[in-house]
Parts: C-alpha cells; sequence; structure tokens
C-alpha cells in the first residue's frame, strides 16, 4: 500500500482537527488521501469523542504507538513536556519523522531534538507551533533567508487576543472571557501559561532562533502576561487612542545590524503594550495573531490569521504531513530531492 501511515498522539482539539481533514480528502490537495490514520493515543480510551473512528486503532499507550512498525510519522498533540519530549526523541531513535504543535517542548528542548533529527536524518516540523494557522516557521526558514532580520513584533497567543479583545469590546468580565477561549479550544491545558505570557515567551524564542540562530536563553525572557488588567484600562486606553495587545517582541539590540549571527545580542520580552491605533497590530482581534517581521532588505511584512482552534492549528499540522509525505513517496518511487526545494517539487509530482 502507498499510503502514508500516521500515529497521532493526541485526540484533543488540534488531534481532532487533524484526523477531520484526513477523514474527508475531497477538494484538498491530493496527497491528503493518502494519508492514513494508523493507530492514535489518548489518555482515556473510554470517553465519548465527537468524531466516529475506528475504536480499535486507539490506544492509551503513545509509546506503542511511536513503535508500532506501520507508523511511518509521528504527530505529537498531547501537549506538555513529558510525555511529549521523550516520545518525539524515541521517534527519531526509530528513524520516523515528527510532527508537533508543542511550543513548549520545543522551546525548552528545541536544540536536542533537532540535533537527534539531523543525525538521523528524519525531519521534525513545527509549523503549527507559532501563529496556529499562520504560515509562519517556513517563511522564516526559507523565504527570508536572504534577510537580515532586525525586529519581530507578534502577537501570538490567541486566548489573550481573544480575551483582550472581549473585553474592549463588550466590558466583558476576565474570568468570564477565559473560559469562553477556553470552551472555544484556544486555552492551553493549563490557561496559566497563556494569560502570563508564557505560551507568548515559548514561540518567540522559537522564532527567535530561527531568525537569529544561535541559542535563546528561554528562561531568561522577561515576560508579563494579562492577568491583572482591568477593562476599565482597556477603555482608558481607548480613549487616549491605544489598544492593549500582549506583545512578543525579539530586536537586534546591537547598533551595527551586520554583527556576525551567533553575538547578536538581542532583546526579549513578552508584556501588554499600548499600540497605537494607526499601528496594524492594533487592529488584530479576537483569536487573530500578527507577526510583523523588520529586516534589511525587505523592510517590514506582516503575517496574519487564526492564531489558535482546531481548523487552524490542523492546517498547519497537516501541511507538515504533506511535506514529510511527499518527501517519503518522492524517495519510495526512487525520484532525488533536494530538501530545501522539498515544498515545491513534491507537490507537482503529485498533481
Ligand atoms: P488537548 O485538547 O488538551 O488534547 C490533548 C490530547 O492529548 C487529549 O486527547 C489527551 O487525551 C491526550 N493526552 C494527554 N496526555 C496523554 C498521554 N500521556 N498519553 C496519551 N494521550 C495523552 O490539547 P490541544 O489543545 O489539542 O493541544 C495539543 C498540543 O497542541 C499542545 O502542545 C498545544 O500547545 C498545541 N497547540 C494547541 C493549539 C490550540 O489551539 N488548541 C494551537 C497550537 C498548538 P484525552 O482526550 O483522553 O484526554
Ligand atoms: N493556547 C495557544 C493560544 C494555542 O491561545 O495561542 C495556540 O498556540
Amino acid at each position: 500500500n502507498n499510503k502514508i501511515g500516521i500515529g497521532l498522539l493526541g485526540l484533543g482539539t488540534v488531534g481532532t482537527g487533524v484526523a477531520n481533514i484526513v477523514k474527508s480528502p475531497d477538494g484538498r490537495h491530493p496527497l491528503v488521501s493518502k494519508i492514513e490514520l494508523t493507530r492514535i493515543a489518548v489518555r482515556d480510551i473510554e470517553r465519548s469523542r465527537d468524531i466516529e473512528l475506528d475504536q480499535s486503532i486507539l490506544t492509551d499507550d503513545p509509546f506503542e504507538v511511536v513503535k508500532d512498525p506501520n507508523v511511518q510519522i509521528v504527530v505529537e498533540a498531547i501537549g506538555g513536556i513529558e510525555p511529549a519530549k521523550s516520545l518525539i526523541l524515541l521517534a527519531i531513535s526509530l528513524g520516523k519523522s515528527v510532527v508537533t504543535a508543542n511550543k513548549a517542548v520545543i522551546a525548552r528542548h528545541g536544540k536536542e531534538i533537532s540535533e537527534a533529527a539531523n543525525n538521523a536524518g528524519v525531519y521534525v516540523l513545527i509549523e503549527a507551533a507559532v501563529g496556529g494557522g499562520i504560515p509562519i516557521i517556513e517563511p522564516l526558514k526559507q523565504s527570508l533567508g536572504g534577510n537580515r532580520i532586525r525586529k519581530i513584533t507578534g502577537i501570538i497567543n490567541g486566548t489573550t487576543n481573544y480575551i483582550l479583545s472581549q473585553m474592549a469590546k463588550e466590558d466583558a468580565n476576565y474570568q468570564d472571557v477565559l473560559k469562553e477561549a477556553q470552551n472555544l479550544g484556544y486555552a492551553e491545558a493549563n490557561p496559566t501559561a497563556d494569560v502570563d505570557g508564557h505560551d507568548a515567551a515559548d514561540k518567540i524564542s522559537i522564532l527567535s532562533g530561527l531568525a537569529f540562530g544561535g541559542s535563546i536563553d528561554r528562561e531568561g525572557i522577561s515576560t508579563k502576561g494579562i492577568s491583572t488588567l482591568e477593562s476599565i484600562e482597556i477603555n482608558y486606553a481607548r480613549q487616549l487612542g491605544y489598544e492593549i495587545k500582549l506583545l512578543a517582541i525579539a530586536e537586534n539590540l546591537s547598533i551595527n545590524a551586520t554583527t556576525a549571527i551567533k553575538s547578536i545580542p538581542l532583546g526579549l520580552r513578552v508584556e501588554p503594550t499600548f499600540v497605537p491605533k494607526e499601528h496594524p497590530l492594533s487592529v488584530v482581534n479576537g483569536v487573530n495573531n500578527a507577526i510583523l517581521i523588520e529586516g534589511d532588505p525587505i523592510g517590514e511584512v506582516m503575517f496574519y490569521g487564526p492564531g489558535a482552534g482546531a481548523g487552524a492549528t490542523a492546517s498547519a499540522v497537516v501541511a507538515d504531513i504533506l511535506n514529510i509525505g511527499g518527501i517519503m513517496l518522492m524517495q519510495k518511487e526512487d525520484k532525488t530531492l533536494d530538501p530545501l526545494l522539498s515544498s515545491n517539487s513534491w507537490r507537482d509530482c503529485f498533481l
């Protein structure tokens, strides 16, 4: 069979979004129909779920899924540090590529994971880890590669942007709006990571690693959240011509932007910020995210779209699966491929 066997770890918001795309390939890229959900790991097999699946592929042992010889790509959508990190490293040691939406594990252990993947000759793709459905990882890795990046300014947490937008619009109560964001599937299992800014700090750490290179001190990122903000403050800011947004910022602090990449002094922070109404980030509302990148010679480029939720995040996860799956199918057909060109060349092959 020329299907690509997927081992899906987690069938929560993101996992269910992925399964829904895979189950309905019509009208999508032809490669989607070649993806097969071979095994799925959950914590509680007995729980009733909003998706029809062959129950026999469910297990509560994620390690069993990774080891299954019919699983070719592991999709990690469990979240948290452990067992996610061990599962990712096990997959790599077995020569399997991994797709993950887990920014917490990548921000803290990305270096170890990518070194292991390089040594094993497999891929670990993380498009869904930052910005939900917004393509930002691939553009930073590839399309913007000719630039010296000066600054990244992002609204990169959907939960807090949703809360701030609702509080500004309706004078709503913080706790009620947080509950709504949780019900909509935007928040982390522990929403403290969202509201205290740690999720945004994980994400800006990942973007900085891609944009500036070198190793980023994740724990050194100055982080403030929105949990103590009140509607009255948001409304005063509006009267003065500002929106309050939780911004994540990474900037090259060297006076001379040509400083060798390894020694760039970086300013990294996450904090609620007064954004003037004329600024493009001031109109990013609801669950949407936006990432403004300033570089030389490009100038300013902004990426915008839904930053959390099942469909948006699954869109990014499935794109990564297709990239790896396409390469695997081409290798099976003995077509040589330069990995840097992968995202273009495999598509033509199957159209
Ligand atoms: P979630 O809704 O809480 O789902 C987690 C899933 O993992 C559940 O199906 C759970 O099983 C399963 N699980 C947890 N621990 C497990 C274990 N030890 N063994 C087997 N299964 C286990 O989380 P989510 O929102 O989908 O997020 C998943 C990941 O995606 C996280 O890293 C998150 O940061 C990231 N992410 C989320 C979003 C979003 O909008 N939600 C966006 C981008 C990235 P049960 O169903 O049995 O409880
Ligand atoms: N909890 C995260 C957010 C999910 O609200 O942005 C997307 O990474």
